[in-house]
């Protein structure tokens, strides 16, 4: 599957610590830990000996050691160690398999197969006047593809969001631009009148954003400054959408936010976003099917949606087949 030679997040940097972590990947049951250098690793959750969970044993001396009979592997995958022939050199063949593994926004990163593609971009990541934190993870009963649409649908802020990010009665949307990009599509001047445009807005205020799929199950926003002020001056925020495709219909999902507020806590940053984000997960749970339908005649389309209809024509061109039907 193309999905493969992607990069996925897998779990917060920082969960994956002294104590080997269960993960799960494309239907694909993982275990993330770390070596006494602090380097990550993935390994499928399968002991090769008799098929015991690694997720369940512990590190010890810098390599994974199974909670069954103790084998021990290093960082490259191979058995180094087996408990019950001390003396014993397990051959090249003694070994689990290795997945790449990236550290980079604040998640572990895991391709399950080798490929040229390069993690998803977010360019506010190096921009030095944004302060960056995460939010989640949110466990969704929803496919990844119906989460990027979601992110990318502004003709639902006055239903779902409705006194936040926009109302009934104002839920008209002007025309923008969307072109394909090698990652995915970038929209530009979509624009959305809302009542709270941020954590900090006291009045309502029409707003621009762009969008940019930046890979299969990964998108960014980037929130204009409103006019009259600079990029500085004004509220200014870049949101980072990964999602990690657990199973066909199931996801879990991570922001990645960069805003021009370095004073408030990250409570208060973290809980606006989840407020947005609770109110999206009932909605996307209940859309049927689950999976995003990649022939446009399943379902209807206006020209508001054209972000959406572009993202599935990208799927559909990339090969996509994980939470598509
Ligand atoms: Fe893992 Fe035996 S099942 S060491």
């Amino acid at each position: 599957m193309i999905e493969h030679h992607h990069w996925h997040p897998v779990a917060l940097a920082e969960e994956v610590g002294a104590a080997p972590l269960a993960a799960r990947l494309l239907d694909q049951p993982l275990v993330l830990w770390r070596d006494a250098a602090g380097l990550p690793h993935a390994f499928p959750d399968r002991c090769p000996h008799r098929g015991a969970r690694l997720s369940l044993g512990r590190v010890q001396d810098g390599r994974l050691e199974c909670p069954y009979h103790g084998w021990q592997f290093e960082g490259g995958g191979h058995c180094v160690h087996v408990p019950a022939l001390p003396q014993f050199q397990p051959p090249a063949g003694h070994r689990v398999e290795c997945f790449g593994v990236r550290e980079a926004h604040g998640l572990v990163w895991v391709r399950l197969a080798p490929g040229d593609a390069a993690l998803p971009a977010f360019a506010a990541e190096d921009d030095a006047r944004l302060r960056k934190l995460n939010c989640g993870p949110y466990d969704v009963a929803a496919s990844a593809p119906r989460i990027v649409e979601n992110f990318l649908d502004m003709s639902h802020f006055g239903f779902v969001h409705e006194g936040w990010l926009g109302a009934r009665d104002a839920a008209a949307i002007d025309d923008y631009r969307v072109e394909p990009t090698p990652t995915g599509l970038l929209a530009t001047g979509c624009k959305a009148w809302q009542p709270q445009s941020n954590l900090h807005s006291t009045t309502a205020a029409q707003v621009e954003y762009t969008y940019e799929v930046t890979g299969p199950y990964a998108a960014v926003l980037t929130k204009l400054p409103e006019p009259g002020t600079t990029a500085v001056e004004g509220w200014r925020e870049s949101i980072a959408l990964y999602i990690c495709p657990l199973t066909q219909e199931s996801s879990r999902v991570w922001f990645r936010l960069a805003v021009a507020d370095f004073d408030s806590p990250d409570s208060k940053l973290r809980d606006f976003q989840h407020t947005i984000f609770t109110q999206d997960q009932p909605v996307l749970e209940s859309q049927e099917p689950r999976r995003l339908p990649l022939d446009l005649r399943a379902e209807l389309h206006t020209a508001a949606d054209k972000a959406s209809s572009a993202y599935r024509r990208y799927l559909r061109g990339c090969g996509v087949t994980f939470g598509v039907c």
